[in-house]
């Protein structure tokens, strides 16, 4: 165990500790192991020590898991756990350190090429599952890198480009999955994002790293530069930033010296990032354990089927009777889709190919790769036909964003000629951003989407499509209608170095419901084999900022099935604009047929606060709040009001304060309201009360300007009494 003291090592010694050595490894100095470090979030991308990283083909063989777009849409942290405890075992089998993962940035655009490794649109549900990956994965003695911190949301540009956020959307949007991760999981690494936010690198920002990160969250961990992302060392490791990933050849370790040396640069900066960096290389080790790859592979089956969302099934299409005639069209059910491109590209043990085991399942199948063949033909022939349709691996990837969320016009073809003829058409997808139904959707049964659910999706596919397993995912992304009713749309991917998230904190579910935006399928939304019915709602206020949700879920159907409680939070309270509704907390539950059951969820005070720029802190207006259960962001199906007694806030008045705000304050309110009246007339007291629309004319005039007027209209507010009520509003 070393506890390295930084003054038993030389100044050289020091800087040198805090960069890599190559692409995976840091430098073993001094009694301070190296340290090996490999993607990633949804499998291990373990390379031999001298390999190129981009050569991101050639890692070990490892099991590919479901991806973070299909975990994110099994709404389970169970699954996150599942995902994270297995990277966690491959990982310390090959000797791998840290696990670079999981990625808990939010999905402003669709058209962000990385969506794949990212979880949703919503925060709540990102920071959840993000958590539980990082539990899990650490529980096997393997460090976790939560990643990209922060307001990473784009590939355009990604090493230049300036995210340019309010604080309010940072704190309320991009920040809570991140925070909930470090607050709750605790991961020995976070790994800054390549961006600018607000005109700093993230790599650069003393406010994000240290401020927010260590100073409110309390991470003691190391935080890792993203591959590349350190333009100027010497101010990032004065921001936060502890180790550079990938070493850059002693470069910048002898820009630290000389900063140190030249006095730029305090050397107890220096020290404190050796001391994180010795501390987390406690987890070095040499090999140890090994993984059954045939459980890891049965493992990446039994979580993907958890992550596929049936989004329609109409004529009950789904499930498909063992004896059916099936048609199979396309090229995914061969040539299994199931990965994105990019760092997380896993070397996959092995790959299940949906079509093999639908024959596995199904008397008669056919199968047609596509209109060149004879598609039509057996489609015409079949009881059913299975359409594979989605994008190639080409089409998105880490490094570039999609332009568009179409389906390749030659599938969209495929799929209407397909469904011409077919008496049952249902259309398997496979993707990682979000993609449009539209111009076929309403021609087919039944539409299961995959995203992308790992080396093992393939039978999880075919167990979904014949019910031997029942469809429990929901939407972690809206599917909208079309690409520019998304709110990032005049915004995305921005222009001139800078890209402003305008939509503030209206991202996703949050717009379309707020701004009443027609989509083909909202957030949260998921279908089974079987109904579920909610009751007996009940809301109590178990403090003045905080409640308890009790709900009761009933199996309606024939088949056990498992159905997701989402519960919502809807208000205007406040000074600031709140989305219609957020989702402030969930549970996915198993049911057999016939069987309820209660469950009781907790509603923190976050879960009603909104961030308040002027206090800088998190607020809960006093007031009105309604808890929805929501069978998704846009269908609620229970709801009870309750009022919260809040926070007691006091907003500091000066003479530039509004007037709205000098009448409101709980103490000087009433008091300036009686000095006021004191010095009028009766003639003036009288028109004062008939003025209630001239109020609301002045409301927002500053303090200042009002006792200009009030003196015109021969009024008159005494500055001493307006100095003691500033000091008054100070207490
Ligand atoms: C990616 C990170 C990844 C790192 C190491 C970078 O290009 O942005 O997510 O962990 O490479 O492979």
């Amino acid at each position: 165990m070393p506890q390295q003291d930084p003054a038993d090592l030389t100044l050289e010694e020091k800087a040198s500790l805090l960069s890599g050595k190559d692409f995976g490894t840091t430098k073993a100095i001094a009694g301070v192991p190296s340290m090996r470090l490999a993607d990633g979030p949804h499998g291990l991308r373990h390379q031999d020590a001298e390999t190129d990283h981009l050569g991101v083909h050639d890692s070990r063989p490892a099991t590919c898991f479901p991806t973070a777009a299909a975990a994110g849409s099994s709404w389970d942290p169970e699954v996150a756990a599942e995902i994270g405890a297995a990277i966690g075992r491959e990982a310390r089998a090959a000797g791998v350190t840290i696990s670079l993962g999981p990625g808990v940035n939010i999905k402003r655009s669709p058209l962000c090429g990385r969506n794949f490794e990212y979880y949703s649109e919503d925060p709540l549900l990102s920071g959840a599952l993000g958590a539980s990956h990082v539990r899990a994965l650490q529980n096997e003695g393997v460090g976790a890198s939560v990643k990209h911190f922060a307001a990473n949301n784009q590939e355009t540009d990604r090493m230049r480009v300036s995210a340019d956020v309010d604080e309010r959307t940072l704190r309320e949007i991009y920040f809570p999955a991140f925070e909930k991760v470090v607050t709750e999981a605790h991961p020995a690494t976070v790994m800054c994002s390549y961006n600018k936010i607000n005109g700093v690198y993230a790599s650069q920002h003393r406010w994000l790293l240290t401020d927010v990160l260590r100073g409110e969250w309390g991470f003691d961990g190391v935080v890792v530069s993203d591959w590349g992302a350190v333009a100027d060392r010497v101010a990032a490791l004065a921001a936060g930033l502890d180790l550079e990933m990938p070493g850059t050849n002693g470069i910048t370790d002898a820009e630290i010296v000389a900063a140190v040396r030249s006095g730029e640069l305090d050397e107890a900066v220096v020290d404190q990032s050796v001391r994180r960096v010795a501390t987390l290389s406690q987890l070095a080790g040499p090999p140890s354990g090994t993984v059954d790859v045939e459980a890891h592979h049965a493992l990446a089956k039994r979580l993907a089927v958890e992550c596929a969302v049936l989004l329609k099934n109409d004529q009950a299409a789904l499930p498909i009777a063992p004896g059916a005639e099936v048609a199979v069209i396309g090229e995914f059910a061969v040539e299994a889709r199931f990965q994105g491109g990019g760092s997380s590209h896993v070397n996959p043990t092995r790959v299940d190919t949906a079509l093999d085991s639908i024959r596995a399942l199904g008397t008669s199948v056919s199968y047609a790769r596509g209109l060149d063949d004879n598609a039509v033909e057996i489609a015409r022939e079949a009881e059913v036909t299975v359409v594979f349709a989605g994008l190639q691996e080409i089409d998105e990837s880490e490094g570039y964003d999609r332009d568009t969320i179409d389906l390749p016009a030659d599938q969209v073809d495929l799929i209407r000629r397909v469904a011409a003829v077919s008496r049952r058409t249902v259309v398997v997808l496979s993707h990682g951003g979000v993609v449009a139904l539209e111009g076929w959707h309403d021609e087919v049964d039944a539409i299961l989407d995959c995203w992308l659910l790992g080396q093992a999706g393939g039978a999880a596919i075919a167990d979904l499509l014949y019910g031997v397993a029942n469809p429990s995912g929901r939407l972690a992304e809206t599917i909208p209608l079309r690409l520019q009713d998304n709110p990032s749309y005049f915004n995305f991917p921005g222009e001139q170095g800078h890209v402003r998230y305008g939509e503030g904190v209206l991202v996703g579910y949050r717009y379309y419901e707020t701004a009443e935006v027609e989509v083909r399928y909202p957030f949260g939304h998921g279908l089974s084999y079987t109904s579920f019915e909610t009751s007996d709602l009940s809301v109590t206020a178990t403090g003045d900022d905080s409640a308890l949700v009790s709900v009761t879920v009933t199996n309606t159907g024939s088949v056990a099935g498992k159905h997701v409680v989402q519960v919502y939070v809807a208000t205007d309270a406040g000074p600031v604009r709140r989305p219609a509704r957020e989702l402030r907390a969930f549970t996915k539950i198993a049911l057999a047929p016939g069987e309820s059951r209660t469950v009781e969820l907790a509603l923190d005070r976050r879960a009603f606060a909104y961030y308040d720029i002027e206090l800088s802190q998190w607020v809960v207006a006093p007031g009105d709040y309604t808890v929805q259960i929501g069978q998704s962001a846009a269908v609620v199906v229970a709801e009870s009001q309750i009022t919260l007694v809040g926070d007691v806030i006091r907003r500091e008045l000066s003479l530039d304060s509004p007037v709205q705000d000098w009448f409101g304050h709980p103490i000087v309110g009433p008091l300036i309201t009686r000095t006021l009246s004191e010095g009028m007339t009766e003639e003036q007291a009288s028109q004062a009360a008939d003025s209630a629309d001239q109020m609301r004319m002045v409301a927002s005039l500053p303090m200042k300007q009002f006792t200009h007027f009030l003196t015109q209209s021969g009024m008159h507010l005494p500055p001493d009494a307006l100095t003691d009520m500033i000091e008054l509003s100070k207490n």
